[in-house]
């Protein structure tokens, strides 16, 4: 075992840099989402159905029609604490970490822990294909 002073503040920082390390893994597996802007995205029109909602995992957003050739776009990144919104049900997005509901209409929250509604997107119409910035 060395003697030398400067070997053991090595070691620490090295245990210290794993510690760091586990707990980034153990963020990871948590399916937390990281707030990610994104390019536009662009989805067939006849993927989302009417009065309800599709989430769009791989770009983070779900895409709703309230009413009939109208489309919101929300990003799908829950704004309790970043979990990804994946579930439709009924007139909601819910959450699966600790239960937040989220309005397809303008994306408000209906059911905390969540205090703020999910950021809205632009999109635009352009004949079958809608494309959200
Ligand atoms: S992260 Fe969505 S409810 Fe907590």
């Amino acid at each position: 075992m060395s003697t030398d002073p400067t070997s053991m503040t090595r070691r620490t920082a090295l245990a210290g840099a794993c510690t760091l390390c586990a707990v980034a893994v153990t963020a990871c597996a948590t399916g937390q989402a990281s707030q990610n802007g994104g390019g536009p995205v662009r989805v067939l029109r006849a993927e989302i159905d009417i009065g309800s909602a599709t989430v769009f995992p791989e770009h983070r957003i779900l895409v709703t029609q309230p009413s009939d050739g109208v489309y919101k776009a929300f990003s799908a990144v829950c704004t309790h604490q970043g979990c990804a919104v994946t579930d439709i049900d009924g007139d909601v997005a819910k959450c699966p970490c600790h239960g937040s509901k989220f309005r397809l209409t303008d994306g408000s929250v209906a059911k905390g822990p969540a205090q703020k509604p999910l950021p809205e997107r632009i999109v635009s119409v352009e004949g079958n294909t809608l494309t959200i910035t």
